[in-house]
């Protein structure tokens, strides 16, 4: 119960008053090198052939897009602008850094680099060996996409050494749209999905800024190469959900009042969620669970 009472007191002001900064993000812009997407309402990148093939929950791929909407995918690319909900049981992976309406004409850039050696390819393996441990990971491949300033700023970095692979999705100022929203990551049949805990709903996306699976503020980590997860991993998302509605409107009280009636474990798997009726309040949510 302890425990609790702790949980409960991190989520007054003071704690939250933490500067929100940057220093998640992976270098970006036109100062990195970077390439930008065509200035166009919905549109993006051209095929991006990349420079080692990435395994998302067991298929590799060689290429991707970088699309204007927030998001990435692998066959085609993509001019949706209204998100659909995950697990939508689709025949295409995508990855929702915050896939929303987002009009770079309005100003901001969206843009991309890969890399396979240098210093950003340190950080990742630093970052996922601190976020992952035990795996000592030694990324070769690194790609990073940037959404800056085109009304919010967020980033998806993609990181491999061929075997393993992992997303890292980093986000600054979100700023709040009546647009629908989503962010996480939806594949094939829906065999692995995940939904970031309350990016569906527009008014309260600029809580992702605040909100981490890893104690690093504003970043969400997930490892994607296997599917090691199948869709019973429904039952736990159900579970999710079912918190954000009864989170609402008082955000984020509610939603660690709902949670801690399951437990999250697990983080190298991204979220392994079991409700437990037998613990009101448990301690692994925690340890490996959420951190705001
Ligand atoms: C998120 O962080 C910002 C800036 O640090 C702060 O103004 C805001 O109140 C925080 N939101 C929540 C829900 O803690
Ligand atoms: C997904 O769609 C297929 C048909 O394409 C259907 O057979 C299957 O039951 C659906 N799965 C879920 C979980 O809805
Ligand atoms: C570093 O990677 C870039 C492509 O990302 C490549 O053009 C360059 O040749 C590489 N440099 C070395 C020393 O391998
Ligand atoms: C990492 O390995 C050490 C030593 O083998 C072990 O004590 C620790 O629990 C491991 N950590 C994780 C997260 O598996
Ligand atoms: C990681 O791999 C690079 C080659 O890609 C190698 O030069 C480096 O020594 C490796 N680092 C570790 C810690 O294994
Ligand atoms: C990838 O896995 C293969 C087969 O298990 C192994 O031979 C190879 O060394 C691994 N590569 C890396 C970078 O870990
Ligand atoms: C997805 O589901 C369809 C219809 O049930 C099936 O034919 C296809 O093989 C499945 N694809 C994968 C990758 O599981
Ligand atoms: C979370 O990170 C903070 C500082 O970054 C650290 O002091 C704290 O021990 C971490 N908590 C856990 C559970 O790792
Ligand atoms: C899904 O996972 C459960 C438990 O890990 C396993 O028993 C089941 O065979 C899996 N189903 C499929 C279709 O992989
Ligand atoms: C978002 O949450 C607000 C406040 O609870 C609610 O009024 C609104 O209908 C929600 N929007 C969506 C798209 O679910
Ligand atoms: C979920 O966690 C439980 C208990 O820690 C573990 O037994 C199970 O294997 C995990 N499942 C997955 C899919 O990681
Ligand atoms: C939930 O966590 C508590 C405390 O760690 C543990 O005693 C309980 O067995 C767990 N329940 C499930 C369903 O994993």
């Amino acid at each position: 119960m302890v425990f609790v009472f702790v949980f409960i007191l991190s989520v007054n002001p003071t704690f939250s008053t933490t500067t929100v900064s940057t220093e998640i993000f992976y270098p970006f812009g036109s100062a990195a090198g970077d390439k930008s997407n065509p200035v166009d309402d919905d549109g993006s990148s051209s095929v991006i052939h990349l420079l080692s093939p990435f395994l998302f929950f067991g298929r590799t791929y060689q290429q991707i897009y970088v699309n204007n909407n927030g998001h990435l995918t692998f066959n085609k690319p993509s001019s949706l602008y209204t998100p659909y909900s995950f697990p939508a049981n689709r025949s295409q992976d995508i990855i929702a850094g915050l896939w929303t309406n987002l009009n770079n004409r309005m100003g901001g850039v969206i843009s991309y680099q890969q890399y396979t050696n240098g210093s950003v390819l340190t950080r990742a393996s630093q970052d996922i060996n601190t976020h992952f441990p035990n795996l000592t990971f030694n990324a070769s491949w690194v790609f990073v996409a940037t959404w800056g300033k085109v009304e919010t700023s967020f980033q998806v970095v993609l990181i491999s050494d061929v075997n393993f692979s992992f997303i890292l999705i980093n986000y600054g100022d979100i700023a709040v749209t009546e647009h629908q929203v989503q962010a996480g990551y939806d594949t094939v049949n829906s065999t692995d999905y995940f939904v970031i805990p309350g990016s569906n709903n527009g008014s309260f996306i600029s809580n992702l800024r605040n909100s981490s699976n890893v104690n690093d503020t504003g970043r969400w980590a997930f490892r994607v190469d296997s599917g090691q997860h199948n869709i019973s991993k429904g039952k736990r998302f159900l579970d999710i959900q079912w918190c954000e509605k009864v989170l609402a409107p008082f955000l984020i009280s509610y939603f660690f009042a709902c949670l801690s009636h399951f437990n999250v474990s697990d983080h190298q798997t991204n979220l392994n969620i079991s409700k437990d009726n037998t613990s009101e309040h448990n301690m692994q949510f925690l340890n490996e669970g959420f951190y705001y």
